[in-house]
């Protein structure tokens, strides 16, 4: 296998300019943010949180200052209501079978919509097969959206736990979440409502008491932060059960020993990214806006994948090229110095396409011909020129000599 790759990477070559759209599966960390991690390695804070002496007190307060950070950006919560994890699917896990665990007395049903990332998919099905919980899946609309009255047939007195995400991380839609945070706690003011704000978090504001939401997941390497560190917002009075056993450290429901140089870098994220937030969103807006026109303009046979208003997020630009496999789009690109990702089942090695295209009713084929595009502040004006200057002859070279003719 490593071979393989070698050969690949030889055969790829550097190509003279370099433009990375795939931050949803993960991207750089900027100098500024390294710089910050640094010293933790070996001059500061290199000691164990939970241990009295002076690197370990050191570590602690790094943990502190970061929770302080995020605290305030998610509406000026209190730090203690922030837990820190190794990514987003940890939090995720931990707010699902964390909150399954503690309550498998009372079972009841979990409510998740269909477009949910599968590290919140896979933990309510696996509360359903193990713990004797009922997962159940909302369906959304031909847009990601869920429709509020479908809702409410979905939320009982049954329901105890409902995971929405705030922003879909393939197709962008900002779901209308504290209408339907409403909707269930009408029913059953007990529910717990959770939200993973993965791709949420540094593009819509995300204040979890105005959400009214318990419980929020973040990840660092969403916003170009270290990847390896998430957090889970925990709203005081919500009791959970650490799926995870082990040796506590400072986080009374995450075992194991935090990791100070990636808390350091996810603050020194959080900073850069809440610093000229809306001037950011509008710049990286103008610049999805230029990605998307120019490729429907000049490639035919596209299809936009999510909404075309304001319920898209500003960063992302997801497009299916039909009469194209996705992976081999991936891959021409590439050798142009182009990354993206696409919803094709080869290219994210996993045997379905992308199960959120197809709950929002695109065919088989029409998800494994996507592509997505994250847009970031790091983007400038001649990488989307640059993109659609190359896009167009990839796609034609492609259905060239592609089986399928329009
Ligand atoms: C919406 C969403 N939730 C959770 C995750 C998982 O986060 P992590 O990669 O930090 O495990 C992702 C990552 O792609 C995501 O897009």
């Amino acid at each position: 296998m490593s071979g393989r790759v070698r050969e690949l990477l030889r055969f790829h070559g550097n190509p003279p300019k370099e433009v990375y759209y795939d931050i949803e599966n993960s991207g750089f960390v900027p100098k500024e943010v390294i710089d910050v991690m640094l010293p933790y390695f070996n001059s500061i804070g290199y000691g164990h949180p939970a241990i009295t002496h002076k690197p370990g007190w050191e570590a602690l307060e790094a943990i502190y200052e970061a929770k302080e950070a995020l605290a305030r950006t998610i509406g000026n919560v209190d730090p203690e209501e922030i837990i820190f994890t190794h990514s987003g699917t940890e939090s995720n896990n931990l707010a699902i079978l964390g909150y399954a665990l503690r309550n498998r007395a009372r079972r009841g049903k979990i409510v998740v919509s269909s477009i949910e990332h599968l590290s919140v998919v896979f933990p309510a099905q696996h509360a359903s097969e193990l713990l004797g919980f009922k997962a159940v899946l909302v369906p959304v609309d031909d847009n990601g959206l869920i429709d509020p009255e479908v809702f409410k047939a979905y939320v009982d007195r049954e329901t105890v736990l409902v995971s929405i995400q705030l922003v879909n991380h393939e197709i962008g839609t900002i779901q209308r979440l504290r209408e339907l945070v409403d909707i269930a706690k009408d029913v059953n003011p007990d529910i717990v409502f959770h939200t993973d704000a993965a791709d949420a978090y540094g593009w819509v504001q995300v204040d979890v008491k105005k959400l009214n939401v318990d419980m929020m997941t973040i990840s660092s390497h969403k916003i170009h932060g270290p990847r390896g560190v998430g957090a889970l917002y925990v709203r005081s009075g919500i009791e959970l059960e650490s799926p995870l056993k082990g040796q506590l450290s400072v986080e009374r429901l995450w075992p194991g020993v935090e990791n100070i140089p990636l808390i350091a870098g996810f603050k020194k994220a959080v900073e850069i990214t809440f610093n000229g937030f809306d001037s950011r969103i509008d710049y990286v807006r103008r610049l999805r806006d230029k990605l998307i026109k120019g490729i429907t303009s000049t490639v035919p046979h596209t299809l936009v994948n999510g909404p075309l208003n304001e319920y898209r997020v500003a960063n992302n630009a997801n497009i299916s090229f039909l009469f194209v496999e996705g992976e081999a789009l991936t891959i021409e690109l590439s050798l142009n110095g182009i990354y993206v990702s696409s919803g094709s089942a080869c290219s994210s090695r996993v045997l379905e396409p992308s199960h959120v295209l197809l709950a929002i009713g695109r065919k088989h084929e029409e998800a494994h011909g996507s592509i997505l595009f994250k847009l970031t502040r790091y983007h400038k004006e001649e990488d989307v020129d640059y993109t659609l200057e190359v896009l167009p002859k990839a796609v034609e070279r492609l259905r060239a000599v592609s089986p399928w003719k329009p």
